[in-house]
């Protein structure tokens, strides 16, 4: 996250002003004329194409391929329950059922948007979805999250009733650290459960993570023994502090052992751990610290 566009006053105008271009100098690829002032835009989902509806086909059936055995129940089963598989979903249509289901509802997005936007959206219970899907020369790998990504990955966890209050919690929690300066740090907590976490359940260690679930290879590179990436239980300090890799498979990965445990872990101030940790070095994404075991997937 840029902290420099942090000012919680931060409008319309400064945030485009201020990402319109990124750093490698390219334009955010969304349209934003069309955004109100909470970034929402309409889905549109007649101007989908075709090709576009193929490609989607296309991916689905390639992570199917890959998550049974690995992905968690709770996203396999809410994933077959949405009855994504044949294109593009309609927002509105999952949306109802998923506010029926835990209180969420899905909103269109043009693509990234400021923080303080996205956590009001998670506050209200309200999670963002890019509406425009990759190319298909991108079906292994795209930069900037698109619908495939927001909606096959996220979507599904959250008709999980804990793992959506958990959700809501952290957006509660974005809106207090902006204000304490603890940005850094909390994204690394997103990073490394909403994208990237791993639970430990009864059949084995299983996929919770959207980064993970709506990529092709580290599904299986994350839950393979024996590679260089690391495998160690969640301790909330440690990951606050813990740097993260973003152009390359995790070299950490943080494990849980049930969804309460991440509520309950989020659950206190985290006032005191940004006083602390904005004073030392961050942790190396691949490191291992005294007295951490390291855990099998
Ligand atoms: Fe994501």
């Amino acid at each position: 996250m840029d902290t420099t566009t942090l000012d919680t006053t931060v409008s319309n105008a400064d945030f485009l002003a201020t990402v319109a271009t990124k750093s490698d100098g390219a334009a955010l690829r969304g349209d934003y004329t069309h955004a109100d002032e909470h970034y929402v835009v309409q889905q549109n989902w007649a101007a989908y194409t075709e090709e576009e509806h193929e490609l989607w086909r296309k991916l689905y059936q390639r992570q199917m391929s890959l998550l049974p055995g690995r992905a968690c129940d709770e996203f396999i089963e809410a994933l077959l329950q949405m009855n994504a598989a044949n294109g593009i979903p309609e927002f509105e249509k999952t949306s109802k059922e998923l506010y029926a289901a835990t209180g969420w509802t899905i909103v269109a997005v043009p693509g990234l948007i400021p923080e303080l936007t996205f956590f009001e959206h998670l506050a209200n219970r309200r999670f963002p979805v890019t509406v425009w899907l990759r190319k298909p020369e991108e079906f292994n790998y795209i930069v900037e999250p698109d619908v495939f990504h927001d909606f096959f990955g996220h979507v599904p966890m959250l008709f999980n009733p804990v793992f959506a209050d958990y959700m809501q919690l952290y957006g509660k929690g974005g809106l207090k650290a902006m204000k304490l300066g603890g940005l850094d740090q909390l994204a690394r907590l997103y990073w490394y459960t909403v994208e990237f976490g791993l639970i430990n359940t009864k059949d084995g260690m299983r996929i919770y993570g959207a980064g993970i679930l709506s990529s092709g290879g580290e599904v299986e590179f994350c839950l393979t023994p024996g590679t260089t990436s690391r495998h160690i239980h969640l301790d909330i300090e440690r990951c606050l502090n813990t740097l993260y890799k973003i152009d390359s498979y995790q070299e950490t990965y943080f494990v849980i052992d049930s969804f309460q445990e991440l509520f309950d872990g989020t659950a206190p101030d985290f006032k005191p751990y940004y006083d602390k940790l904005k004073l030392g070095e961050a942790f190396p994404a691949n490191s291992l610290l005294p007295g951490e075991v390291e855990l099998l997937p």
